[in-house]
């Protein structure tokens, strides 16, 4: 590797982000992309997919392609590497699980369909397209990278929030990325994740336009302020590109020190 754009370049590699129609997975989307990779968008909400990928492939000039999923809908993960592989031209080199819930509600009364929806989209979904995207790679004998987007609640509770599916969601995320990090190194698929602080976006603007909430989170990091949705772009392109060779298993805090103290 002899240049900058060698080091952090993933022309030619194709990536799938899930959960793309907003917020963070918009972000990773337009890393990818402004990387040079082709890129598969998924969310429930197609029309904003599909609007978001013709954006995206008049401005960094690579193929992007938005199709509609759910998520925790079996048949909708095997169509979208379908679907996806044939719109690119290839196999997914780079899986970015971002799609995520984060309900809220004191722990007594949270219902147990809300605890089995967070667990269905942040847990079992990476897992499942994880699974998926393995079993393609290892056949074809390529390498690959996977990114799970966690959270500072893998790693610390939350005491502005009740939050306690969520917490449980990206905790177990952060030890899922680890030991799918251990077990597919031998593949050359590397598995990390990204721990974001407190960031606006339509999951979280409720909460911080309240004064009180917002002045708390702020407090608590000792940058002293929310994250920005485009400050996870370089934690991204980093860990997609040949820059992380040598990382896997990794949680990359981007939150401002939030979990350093
Ligand atoms: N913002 C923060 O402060 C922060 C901090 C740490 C971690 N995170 C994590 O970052 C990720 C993105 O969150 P965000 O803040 O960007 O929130 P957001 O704007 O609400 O985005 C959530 C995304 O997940 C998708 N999604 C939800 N359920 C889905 C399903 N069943 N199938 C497919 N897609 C689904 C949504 O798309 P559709 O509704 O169109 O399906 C949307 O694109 C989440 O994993 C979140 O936990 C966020």
């Amino acid at each position: 590797m002899d240049s900058i754009n060698s080091l952090f370049s993933l022309s030619g590699k194709r990536a799938l982000v899930t959960g793309a129609s907003s917020g963070l997975g918009v972000e990773c989307a337009i890393a990818l992309a402004l990387a040079g990779a082709g890129v598969v968008l998924v969310a429930r909400r197609a029309d904003r997919v599909i609007t978001l990928a013709g954006e995206l492939a008049r401005t960094y000039r690579v193929k992007v392609v938005g199709i509609g999923a759910d998520v925790t809908v079996d048949s909708d993960l095997d169509r979208i590497f379908d679907e996806g592989c044939a719109a690119l031209g290839g196999e997914i080199d780079i899986l970015v699980n971002n799609a995520g819930v984060s309900p809220t509600g004191r722990a007594e009364n949270l219902s147990r369909e809300s605890w089995e929806h967070a667990l269905a989209v942040n847990l079992t979904a990476p897992m499942m397209l994880s699974q998926r995207f393995a079993r393609r790679l290892v056949a074809a004998k390529s390498p690959g990278r996977i990114i799970n987007m966690g959270s500072i609640y893998s790693t610390v509770a939350s005491g502005v929030y009740r939050l306690s599916a969520y917490v449980a969601t990206k905790a177990a995320l952060a030890n899922l990325t680890r030991q799918l990090a251990v077990e597919w190194a031998p593949y050359g698929i590397l598995v990390n994740a990204i721990a974001p602080g407190w960031i606006p976006t339509e999951a979280t603007e409720g909460g911080i336009a309240k004064p009180a909430n917002r002045q708390r989170m702020e407090n608590f990091t000792p940058l002293g302020r929310l994250g920005r949705p485009e400050e996870v772009r370089g934690a991204v392109i980093y860990l997609a590109s040949p820059a992380s060779s040598y990382v896997t298993g990794a949680v990359l805090a981007v939150d401002g020190g939030y979990t350093a103290w």
